[in-house]
């Protein structure tokens, strides 16, 4: 961690940045709108970029749509910057969940304390159609791993990181899921709040996977962001998510799917959830 730490500080200097004082996880199809694009809003110039591979101790991404790197941008007015990670790992890569947490912590230990994860996500129920967006108020981690599990983690400081048993009654910062439902709801877009169930993966649930998680009343499925909100929760990050509904859940359409789907779904308007982070972020 420490070394990892010691990088991003000093591409930092090198970058001409401070810390960036917002870090944005871009999930499944969403960085690609980014990844494509030199700067994807007016007013913001890209910094500098680091690749996963390049930092000590963070896997290289390996996971269909996502590249794994570190992008960051100057907001000119304000000189503040933000870092945008395009793409994540998951636990179906063979990660373990503290593997899976590196590049998050990493940036919260070099000094960023607020974070947004995104994901795209399989609705439980037509309510959330496709294409809308749906706020994280809360999850439930059925992947079976935790990132916390052995003994409690230290920071850099070599301290606890955070409790043993830490809360996660409020890990979804309630103030920092307001101002992003404010930017979306003027972005346009259909915004819905609700419970994010994540899974492991990498298959897609069953049809009566699908029925039984919509009877418990849970809203979206996806296979990523519980682990990353854990650990940085533990750790004192400030932290909001958001859901891209890609596509219903298996069996509620009569229509198999596919990871293609997904990522085309998402593209559609991944540069509109990427332009509203960027608002989010200069605020
Ligand atoms: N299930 C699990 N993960 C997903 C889905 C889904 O339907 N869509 C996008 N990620």
């Amino acid at each position: 961690m420490k070394e990892s730490i010691a990088l991003l500080t000093s591409k930092y200097q090198q970058f001409g940045i401070e810390p960036p004082k917002f870090h944005a996880v871009l999930g499944s199809g969403l960085g690609l709108a980014l990844a494509e694009s030199r700067t994807a809003a007016p007013g913001w110039k890209l910094a500098g970029e680091l690749p996963f591979k390049d930092v000590p101790g963070i896997n290289p991404a390996s996971a269909p749509g996502h590249s794994g790197v570190f992008k960051y941008f100057r907001h000119e007015k304000s000189g503040h910057a933000a870092c945008f990670q395009v793409g994540r790992l998951h636990g179906y890569e063979g990660l373990e969940p503290s593997d899976v947490v590196r590049p998050v912590l990493a940036s919260y230990f070099a000094g960023t304390k607020q974070f947004i994860l995104t994901n795209a996500a399989g609705s439980l129920h037509r309510d959330f159609g496709i294409g809308s967006v749906m706020l994280i108020r809360d999850h439930v981690n059925l992947t079976g791993k935790n990132p916390l599990v052995g003994p409690n983690p230290l920071g850099p400081d070599g301290k606890e990181r955070g409790p043993r048993f830490p809360d996660l009654s409020r890990a979804y910062d309630r103030e920092l899921s307001a101002e992003l439902k404010k930017i979306l709801v003027e972005g346009k877009f259909e915004v819905h709040e609700g419970v994010y169930l994540g899974l492991l993966g990498p298959s897609f649930e069953t049809p009566a996977e699908i029925a039984l998680f919509a009877r418990w009343g849970l809203d979206a499925v996806g296979m990523s962001t519980v682990w990353e909100a854990i650990a940085l929760k533990h750790a004192g990050a400030k932290l909001c998510a958001l859901s891209f509904i890609s596509n219903l859940g298996c069996g509620l359409v009569d229509k198999p799917l596919d990871h293609d789907a997904v990522l085309s779904e998402t593209s559609k308007s991944a540069k509109r959830v990427v332009d509203a982070l960027f608002a989010f972020a200069a605020t």
